[in-house]
């Protein structure tokens, strides 16, 4: 019977010589999903790569006077071999560089403006070069980029479109209709809300400000600009567009596209119309996961905290850091990377239940049977419990993995492994060895506790791909034993089961000692990072630019002078031509100022009508829209792009009243 095929993506990365532990995060999660759907007999695509062009990159080639391809063929051997570490199994790996690819995104682009979803017309907006995003004048925060807090340059060029806009209604109607479309539900809401009911504008899609990407064919002077080269990347490597589409005729559609939550717009809208527009099928499904942050913040070379994952494996092994990632971190959501989490997690979920569990048994068999169990069995009164949940935990596994909630599938796992260590407890053959009439019944305890080591072993085959070969080696588990669903059956090792002590799989760390050396090393790797980063920073652009993404420390001096003071929106209406504004009038004491607000997407007009907000009040006023607006709303923000208004806590608070 032909396998079912299953096609997994992770975005392509943009070459750095540092790839963090965040980036691998998303890496080792799609691995784990890949590795899964393999054992569960899937004909399995797994795709990864790099996104090797735009402006930033020509820039820091060209000041360290190479090539781009030259100065990224170089970063792109790191890259794989930091994949290589961390046990990455891809299928496939492609660069944007490839010329297959090149070939076939000009084939796309060309398609698109003979059809017409693509026009040539003028581009004017402030450009940030390290984000290679365009913004408009209302979208900067006082002045610099909203997303990096740096400088960017008005740049205005002759610049092709994509009609996004045409797209709008039908992606809408997609994603109200398939709920599932993207993960987690809230995604799918935040696109809903904050990008598509208040309307896509086109996209510009080619710029002539610098060279280094896909050369629009038909336009000299034109390269392909972001997206539509990065995006096609899913489709290509599969060889479409090309002689051969076999690859493509049998994976695509995607069955997920694995990414992080600040590039779900790209993959949940303009991803899906560029297909729409190709009359290709959509991916199946788009998972969203959340950043690995430090402190709260994201992790950034800039900012010089980033955690090198070759410092993590080199201390404590591959296994250890998946293990840490997959069930610390609830998938889809924000996780914190702290070190005193991982060591706590290695010495108990992986040194104390799993290592401690296996060693146990073969240290019982070898020292009670010497190393044979034998022949002889009589039954303890708590195998059928054991038995059941050993049977039963795969199914768990199965519906946790569906959802890609990696850590209730290891959740799942690991009550089996506590449950098994309690069964030796139970049993407790350091005192049956004292009878020899007792020695069925040891020899019985010892084969359980085997034999739910064994279906252990198959269940953690995606998340921890280098034990369960440690384990079979000690129990003399034949390949023939391991497949993932001889993990629904009890019985499967041979009665005169044969062990043999090997090497401790997760050794116990001392804490104490441990995090000393480990926040040495993190902080000796940054330090490098910085370094080289300052370097880069500085061949790359006299000028200094950086700005860290922590906003500094500042005094209470500071702080007091910024007048915050309780207003009341007495009128509120919607600006023409405005996607996000609210022009309001508010009241504050005996005065009334016109305050604009960028918060249409959350609120309408009537709704913010009588609220009691908090207003920045001396903040230099700022034209909007051809008028001066006095002061800004204050608003909550988390991170994913929505806003909550600040408000008092007793509404009857009067409008004037300041906030200390
Ligand atoms: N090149 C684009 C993607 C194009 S896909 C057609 C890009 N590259 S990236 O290198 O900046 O990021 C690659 C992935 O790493 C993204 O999914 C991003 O969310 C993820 N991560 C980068 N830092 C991360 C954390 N700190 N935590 C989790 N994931 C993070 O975006």
């Amino acid at each position: 019977m032909e396998k079912e095929k299953f096609y997994i993506t992770t975005p392509i990365y943009y070459p750095s010589d540092k790839l963090h532990i965040g980036h691998s995060y998303c890496t080792v999660a799609t691995d784990t999903m890949a590795r899964y759907k393999r054992l569960r007999g899937f004909d399995v695509m797994f795709l990864t790569g790099t996104d090797e062009h735009g402006q930033k990159l020509e820039r820091i080639a060209n000041s360290q006077g190479m090539q781009p391809k030259e100065y990224i063929d170089n970063i792109v051997v790191g890259i794989k071999e930091l994949w290589k570490t961390l046990n990455i199994s891809y299928d496939k790996f492609i660069r944007t560089t490839d010329d297959y690819h090149v070939k076939a995104v000009q084939k796309i682009f060309k398609q698109l403006y003979d059809q017409g979803d693509i026009y040539k017309s003028s581009y004017e907006g402030w450009y940030c070069t390290p984000c290679e995003s365009f913004f408009t004048e209302h979208q900067l925060v006082n002045g610099k980029c909203p997303d990096c807090g740096r400088d960017v340059e008005l740049v205005k060029e002759e610049s092709y479109f994509f009609r996004l806009s045409k797209y709008q209604d039908r992606i809408l109607k997609y994603m109200e209709e398939n709920t599932e479309f993207l993960q987690p539900n809230t995604r799918q809401n935040e696109m809903i809300n904050n990008f598509l009911r208040p309307g896509l504008e086109d996209l510009a899609v080619s710029r002539t400000s610098f060279k280094w990407g896909v050369p629009v064919e038909f336009d000299p002077g034109h390269v392909v600009y972001v997206w539509i080269d990065a995006l096609s990347n899913y489709i290509t490597a599969l060889g479409y567009g090309s002689e051969d589409d076999s690859l493509y005729c049998k994976y695509w559609p995607a069955d997920i596209h694995v990414v992080g939550k600040e590039i779900v717009r790209f993959h949940a809208i303009i991803w899906p119309a560029m297909l729409m527009a190709l009359n290709l099928p959509l991916p199946k499904k788009i998972f969203g996961h959340g950043w690995l942050v430090i402190n709260g913040g994201k992790m950034s070379k800039s900012v010089g905290n980033v955690v090198d994952p070759n410092v993590l494996v080199e201390k404590y092994g591959v296994d250890s850091i998946r293990y840490f990632l997959l069930r610390e971190i609830a998938f889809g959501q924000d996780g914190n990377f702290n070190n005193e989490a991982l060591i706590q997690r290695i010495n108990s979920d992986l040194a104390n239940d799993l290592g401690n569990l296996v060693s146990r048994t073969v240290g019982m068999i070898e020292k009670y049977f010497g190393g044979q169990l034998p022949d002889v069995r009589s039954k303890t009164n708590f195998d059928a419990e054991l038995e059941g949940m050993a049977v039963g935990t795969a199914e768990k596994v199965e519906a946790a993995m569906e959802k890609m909630f990696f850590s209730d599938a290891l959740i799942e796992i690991w009550n089996l492994i506590r449950r098994t260590n309690k069964y030796i407890d139970e049993t407790q053959p350091w005192i049956l060895c004292k009878d020899e009439e007792k020695k069925g019944e040891l020899a019985n305890a010892l084969y359980h506790v085997a034999e739910s080591v064994r279906i252990i072993s198959i269940l953690i085959q995606p998340f921890i791909p280098n034990t369960p070969e440690k384990i079979w080696k000690q129990y003399n588990i034949s390949n023939k034993i391991i497949d993932w669903e001889m993990s629904k059956e009890w019985g499967l090792l041979p009665e005169e089961l044969k062990v043999e002590k090997g090497e401790s799989l997760f050794p116990r760390i001392d804490m104490k000692k441990e995090l000393a050396e480990l926040e040495a090393a993190i902080k000796a790797s940054q330090a490098t990072a910085v370094a080289n980063q300052g370097k880069e920073e500085k061949k790359e652009d006299k000028k200094k630019h950086d700005e860290p993404e922590y906003p500094a420390e500042i005094t209470i001096d500071d702080f007091c002078k910024v007048q915050l003071k309780v207003g009341e929106v007495i009128a509120s209406s919607v600006v023409e031509g405005s996607k996000k504004l609210l022009r309001n009038i508010v009241k504050l004491g005996e005065e009334e100022r016109v305050i604009f607000s960028g918060i249409k997407p959350w609120y309408t007009p009537e709704e913010m009508v009588g609220k009691k907000v908090v207003v920045a009040y001396n903040l230099k006023p700022r034209k909007m829209m051809g008028e001066l607006s006095y002061g800004m709303i204050l608003c909550a923000d988390d991170g994913n792009g929505n806003l909550s208004l600040l408000t008092t806590e007793k509404e009857e608070f009067p409008s004037g009243s300041g906030i200390s």
